[in-house]
């Protein structure tokens, strides 16, 4: 088996495109399978308590017709538990959700909603047999709280560091990639799975991917701006490339 991190493709902001019109067109499960078919190992998709890219049918046919395996993103709310219970899909992702945010701006506070994720947590895993990852900062109280709280994978939040390279606050960006990494050791010592996402692109990906423990990278935004130029399938192909030769 490959030691490769996986690409998970978020395909939300097909669906942000398709909402601004209504419609069915362009349809999210479509991108999917173009996703597959160019070599992605997952789908991400993030079912807002607003229904503002992703809707509940869209979850009901990406379990039904995609052979990836779907990672649901989901804030820990009632609500989302029971949908995830009755789509099961094999991966949910539990990220903060703030209805104003323009996308997901941070990581879960763990530590701090440790009372309200833990019945979260066990129920979709007991309850549901899903695999449970935390978003959470790259922060050694969150990874050793996700740990504790029985999560089997957590995910790195990327958007700072990424900020950072765009900024050219080159010091700063290395920091950040030092505590992605440090948490990344320290995470995957307590067995967790490694994952990372949020704003990456061709230009930042590398050395996120370059991470020895990392198992997952989950990219949207970026791969669907790009498809507008290139394509789908040769974006998704080139980031591919790009997380191997990071291996190489
Ligand atoms: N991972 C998680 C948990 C997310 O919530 C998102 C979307 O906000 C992503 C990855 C993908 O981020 P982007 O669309 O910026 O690539």
């Amino acid at each position: 088996m490959s030691d490769l991190p996986r690409l998970g493709v978020n395909i939300d902001h097909v669906a942000t495109i398709r909402n601004a019109r209504g419609g069915d067109h362009p349809d999210p499960v479509r991108a999917a399978r173009l996703a597959a078919e160019a070599g992605a190992e997952g789908i991400t998709a993030h079912l807002r308590e607003d229904r503002r890219h992703i809707g509940d049918n869209d979850i009901q046919r990406l379990v039904d017709e995609i052979d990836l395996p779907l990672n649901l993103e989901m804030a820990a709310t009632d609500e989302m538990v029971e949908i995830a219970l009755r789509h099961r899909p094999p991966h949910c992702c539990i990220v903060p959700e703030k209805r104003e945010e323009r996308t997901t701006e941070g990581g879960l506070d763990a530590a701090r909603h440790h009372n309200q994720l833990a019945p979260v947590v066990r129920r979709l895993r007991e309850e549901g047999g899903i695999r449970v990852s935390l978003f959470i900062e790259p922060d050694p109280v969150q990874v050793a709280v996700a740990s504790a709280l029985g999560a089997e994978v957590v995910e790195f939040h990327t958007g700072r560091y990424v900020e950072h390279v765009f900024a050219g606050e080159t010091k700063d960006s290395e920091a950040e990639l030092e505590r992605i990494r440090d948490a990344a050791t320290d995470g995957a010592g307590r067995g967790l799975e490694i994952h990372a996402g949020h704003g990456l692109t061709f230009d930042t990906v590398k050395p996120v991917a370059a991470i020895a423990e990392m198992r997952e990278l989950n990219i949207g935004h970026f791969l669907m701006g790009e498809a507008i130029f290139i394509g789908l399938e040769e974006a998704i192909r080139r980031m591919k490339a790009l997380i191997a030769e990071a291996r190489a």
